[in-house]
């Protein structure tokens, strides 16, 4: 890197994530879902009354998590029909905030970027925004999103979302904010993808693990998670490991047309009480096997761990509504995996709750897996 790279360096800063675009063949009816049933809000719209005339966006929020929802209004939109014939319905873009977009997006592609879409400037009463969009590998992309204080809804040119009654009888679910999202790479690409993380964005290795750790008769997988320099934007990257039979990596590169990505994990409090609530609006989870508690009981109770300090929710709790623990000598998470959210097995959902613990939940990927197997075997996919 020379010295002018370096100098350009220093100002790129992700603050953190900004929104995930999603491409859908049905974006009022894919945002309806993702509210009625993983308690997303209405937020904000731009469609053929609001003069966009190509693409209709519907955006949902909780919180800190914007989900975007987009599909054409017209024939002929080639990107979008590719992308969905291939894909069918997934992320299309993972945008950080960025104090700097163009000089995000210069020194990207200086270091070996794709570049998507040059720096632009959207603008209406309420400011404006500087974006940029670069892309690492096939599929997915990058928005750098510079927010200038920008006061509107979302973006400029949209509008507010009209609210759903429906949600006011529902139970309530409040989440924070995107904890990670993580892509499934194919075989042995793992590395490459990382190597660009750091080259191009400045992430860093946050964690990792191989197959040692994760393995099942059936399935394995190595993972990598790449992380910002302020460790709030965390991008694990999945490659699949040699098992007897297919892995859920590979079963996602097949139905998914190639690398992408496969969940997107919501942090919240009071995971017991969220799940408890997505569970009545039909929200569907994996299963996990009794097998699993019997032995975290037992595990707990193991003098050799030196935990300081106690599991604050009810075992029982956690059993009745599946969500699994990951622990280690100073803290805890609580997670639980949606089924996929749409009919392809691919993108799916995942919400964790995080106490003085900032794995991912390496302890729980045998079990999980186990629990993937079985549903993996009921679609023929193993
Ligand atoms: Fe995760």
């Amino acid at each position: 890197m020379g010295s002018n790279g370096d100098s350009i360096q220093r100002f790129i800063k992700y603050e953190t994530f900004d929104h995930i675009r999603l491409w859908v063949g049905n974006a009022k009816q894919a945002a309806s879902f993702y509210c009625t049933r993983l308690g997303f809000k209405p937020y904000a719209y731009s469609g053929l009354e609001t003069g966009s005339r190509e693409v209709v966006s519907h955006v949902v929020r909780n919180k800190d998590a914007i989900f975007v929802f987009q599909s054409a209004l017209y024939p002929g939109n080639a990107e979008m029909g590719d992308f969905l014939t291939l894909h069918g319905d997934g992320v299309r873009d993972i945008a950080f905030a960025a104090d700097d977009a163009e000089k995000c997006y210069r020194s990207a592609v200086e270091r070996g970027a794709t570049p998507v879409k040059e720096p632009w400037t959207e603008t209406d009463k309420y400011g404006s925004v500087k974006m940029a969009t670069i892309s690492l590998y096939n599929g997915t992309n990058h928005t750098f999103v510079q927010r200038n204080g920008y006061s509107g809804f979302f973006l400029p040119n949209f509008t507010k979302a009209e609210p759903d009654p429906l949600l006011e009888i529902l139970p309530d679910i409040s989440i924070n904010y995107v904890d990670h999202c993580v892509s499934n790479q194919p075989d042995n690409k793992m590395v490459e993808v990382c190597d660009k993380y750091e080259k191009i964005l400045d992430f860093h290795r946050f964690w990792s693990v191989d197959d040692k750790d994760i393995h099942t008769k059936y399935s394995s997988l190595r993972s990598i998670v790449m992380a910002n320099e302020e460790e709030n934007v965390k991008l694990p990257i999945n490659e699949p490991a040699v098992g007897l039979r297919k892995s859920q990596i590979e079963e996602f590169i097949d139905h998914y047309g190639g690398p992408g990505i496969q969940h997107i994990a919501l942090n919240c409090d009071n995971i017991i009480e969220i799940i408890k609530n997505l569970r009545s609006r039909g929200a569907e989870f994996l299963p996990t096997p009794k097998s699993y508690y019997d032995s975290l009981r037992k595990k707990l109770k193991d003098p050799s761990l030196k935990m300081n300090y106690e599991i604050a929710e009810d075992l029982n709790d956690l059993e009745k509504l599946s969500i699994l623990v990951d622990y280690d000598q100073n803290g805890y998470l609580l997670q639980i995996f949606t089924k996929p959210l749409q009919d392809r097995p691919t993108l799916f959902i995942e919400f964790i709750q995080r106490r003085n613990h900032n794995g991912f939940g390496a302890g729980n990927f045998k079990s999980l897996f186990e629990s993937i197997k079985r549903e993996q075997e009921l679609r023929g996919n193993l």
